[in-house]
């Protein structure tokens, strides 16, 4: 579609975190329905990131550059001469950052710095994909979704360091005029999501004989999207979001995670008590709501895939023809699990 007048319109991005679940999504969607826009991903490959994300990608649509987003000097040479950084990069898993902080604070911190400042160098765009959990947490019985004047109230070393480079954002935009915006997505699901991951670990799981973990009493609530309708908001609020504010991204999504495990159980043709209780998330957050009217009101986005069921089926079909992609990470992700007695 050719911009309106008005809209910022680039046609050379850098896509941090680009061969991770949600950054290589957005890829695929920039290069199937944008045609005039080059993209450059700048990923460190870390255990999340995966060059098999970006198969398919058409090598005169899209540079690689394997690299940290805390190197400074890196950015130096990758950042000028771009229009825009949309960025994804992240240490993303909260189990993880329960039993390990230190990459979180480095990568979510330091890294959404050292990208601000080459932004503030080089007068480059900056859009940060961030996270409902800066929020904190709701009751179950509570009519409230969150909303853009929500205050934050992050709960783990996670979102606490999410909630850090939101700030750092917002602070770039108002004391050094930084071009830039923010957006808050709830719960992703979809294709190519790290079996780490509640979906895809349980889906997995029965691929390979495994009983499924529910954490807790399973009554925790997340408001699912998929992957794909986060994209597309995030191309609109990139070309037609207003400088400095924040957009919360949801599709009233809101499902418990015991009806979420039993749909992937029955849709796979197993019993609904079929799994395992497991040990509680210490400091697990109750219940995530979003509130898109802002997004909805400004630019017009609307979820295309509302249908949850029909979303599940495509993303189970989708583990259950890529084992060769998700079978060694399995391995790992459940050995570290066991540990944690998960
Ligand atoms: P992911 O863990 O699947 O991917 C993260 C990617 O970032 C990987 O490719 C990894 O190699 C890369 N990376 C990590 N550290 C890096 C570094 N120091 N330098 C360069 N690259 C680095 O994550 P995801 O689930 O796709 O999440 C992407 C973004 O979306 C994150 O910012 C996350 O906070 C946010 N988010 C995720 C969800 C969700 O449901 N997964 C919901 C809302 C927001
Ligand atoms: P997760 O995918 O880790 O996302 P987040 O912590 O960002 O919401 O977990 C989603 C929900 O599923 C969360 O309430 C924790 C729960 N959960 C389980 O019950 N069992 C599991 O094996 C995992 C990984 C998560």
């Amino acid at each position: 579609m050719a911009a309106q007048q008005g809209e910022f319109a680039p046609t050379s991005i850098i896509v941090t975190g680009g061969a991770g679940f949600i950054g290589s999504n957005f890829v695929h969607w920039v290069v199937e329905n944008q045609p005039g826009v080059h993209v450059t991903v700048l990923d460190a490959l870390t255990y999340a990131g995966n060059m098999a994300n970006l198969d398919g990608i058409p090598a005169d649509r899209m540079t690689f550059v394997h690299g940290d987003i805390c190197d400074a000097e890196l950015l130096d040479r990758v950042v000028p001469g771009h229009d825009a950084i949309i960025h994804f990069a992240a240490e993303s898993h909260n189990d993880n950052s329960i039993a390990d902080p230190a990459p979180f604070v480095r990568t979510n911190v330091e890294g959404t710095f050292q990208l601000l400042e080459a932004c503030r160098r080089y007068d480059v765009r900056f859009h940060h994909i961030s996270t409902d959990e800066v929020y904190g947490d709701l009751a179950l019985d509570d009519p409230a979704r969150f909303t853009e004047s929500t205050p934050y109230h992050p709960s783990s070393p996670y979102s606490s360091t999410k909630a850090s480079s939101d700030m750092l954002v917002r602070a770039w935009v108002r004391t050094y005029g930084l071009r830039a915006t923010i957006s808050n997505c709830s719960n992703n699901y979809g294709p190519r999501q790290h079996v780490e991951k509640f979906i895809p670990r349980q889906i997995t799981n029965i691929l390979c004989g495994i009983r499924p973990k529910l954490y807790g009493d399973g009554r925790n609530v997340r408001d699912w999207i998929h992957t794909e309708d986060h994209s597309r908001a995030v191309w609109d609020i990139l070309t037609r979001g207003r400088i400095g504010e924040t957009y919360l991204i949801g599709a009233y999504g809101e499902r418990s995670n015991i009806d979420v495990l039993r749909a992937i159980l029955q849709r796979m043709g197993k019993d609904p008590d079929d799994f395992d209780w497991v040990r509680d998330r210490p400091g697990h957050d109750r219940r995530y709501a979003i509130d898109p009217s802002k997004l909805m009101r400004e630019l017009g986005w609307r979820p295309v895939h509302t249908d949850f069921s029909e979303g599940l089926d495509a993303t189970i079909a989708w583990y259950r023809d890529n084992e060769g992609w998700w079978r060694g990470a399995k391995r790992a992700t459940e050995e570290r699990y066991a540990r944690q007695g998960q």
